[in-house]
């Protein structure tokens, strides 16, 4: 069954998102890869892909556009056949101090972050429920489930996703679907290594136990145990996959 199903991976393109492009891709599943219209880099992700054995569908996609994400995902369906599998995938930050914070950066984070989960769902649950199967993954952080220094736009943004979560999988659960959260602690992706070198291992580092950055390719099995079949009566969920920097 898994070679027939189409998976739609927001921001397939970025450091998460490859990985957990090429994994679902190794595990038979059909993807989809959207990535951000300002990505001028996108062409040379493809042939770089191509030359490791990937040939993805790539979709320019404006997740913060309610309007984009449903004609996008409208075209996707048309070239590409129903979507059973949605990872919400796609996020930024700007981080800094709430004093430093700006209107503008909380609003790009929640848009891209939040809004993203509601434009991209939106256009899939009704077919999921119709056709008796789905599965969506929403990419949160553990620093939605603690908080972080500089972060009280991506923190908002990614404890909202899991309250987006919990409601819709209450909502779906008869029919099939599932709706889960996934919560990677600090991963060696370009946003995790952007953050300053002293502040990363001196405040960072020293509380992750497992005592290194986890790995994309860690985040992505993860998410290809959740789209199987063993993974039906997991939704609601909320998995922490932090190296130990976070337990509850
Ligand atoms: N905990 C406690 N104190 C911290 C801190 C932390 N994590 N980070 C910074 N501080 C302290 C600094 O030590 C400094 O203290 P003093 O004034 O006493 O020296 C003070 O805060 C100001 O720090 P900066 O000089 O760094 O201030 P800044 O305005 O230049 O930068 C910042 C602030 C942008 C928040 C920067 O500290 C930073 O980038 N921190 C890392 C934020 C972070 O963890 N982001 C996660 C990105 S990865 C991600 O988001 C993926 C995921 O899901 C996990």
């Amino acid at each position: 069954m898994a070679q027939k199903q189409l998976a739609v991976v927001t921001g397939g393109m970025g450091g998460l998102g490859e990985s957990i492009s090429t994994k679902m891709a190794d595990a038979g599943y059909k993807v989809v890869v959207t990535y951000s219209p300002s990505n001028t880099k996108y062409k040379s992700w493809l042939d770089e892909m191509k030359g490791r054995g990937y040939s993805f569908s790539a979709y320019p996609v404006d997740v913060v556009s309610f309007e984009d994400s449903a004609a996008k995902c409208a075209q996707i369906q048309k070239e590409c056949g129903n979507i059973d599998i949605l990872v919400n995938n796609a996020g930024i930050t700007r981080d800094m101090t709430f004093k430093k914070m700006g209107k503008a950066d909380w609003d790009a984070v929640m848009h891209t972050n939040l809004d993203s989960c509601f434009n991209m769902t939106k256009q899939v649950m009704d077919g999921m429920v119709e056709r008796s199967w789905g599965r969506v993954i929403n990419v949160s952080s553990v620093n939605g489930q603690k908080g972080a220094f500089g972060q009280t736009n991506y923190s908002a943004a990614k404890a909202g996703i899991h309250g987006f979560t919990k409601a819709l999988a209450l909502e779906v659960a008869k029919k099939g679907v599932t709706v889960n959260t996934i919560s990677p602690g600090y991963i060696g992706t370009k946003m995790v290594t952007a953050i300053p070198k002293e502040i990363l291992d001196s405040k960072i580092l020293p509380q992750i136990p497992v005592g290194r950055l986890g790995k994309p390719e860690e985040i992505a099995g993860l998410i290809i145990y959740l789209c199987s079949e063993e993974a039906a009566f997991v939704t609601g969920a909320n998995i922490s996959i932090n190296g130990g920097q976070h337990m509850y």
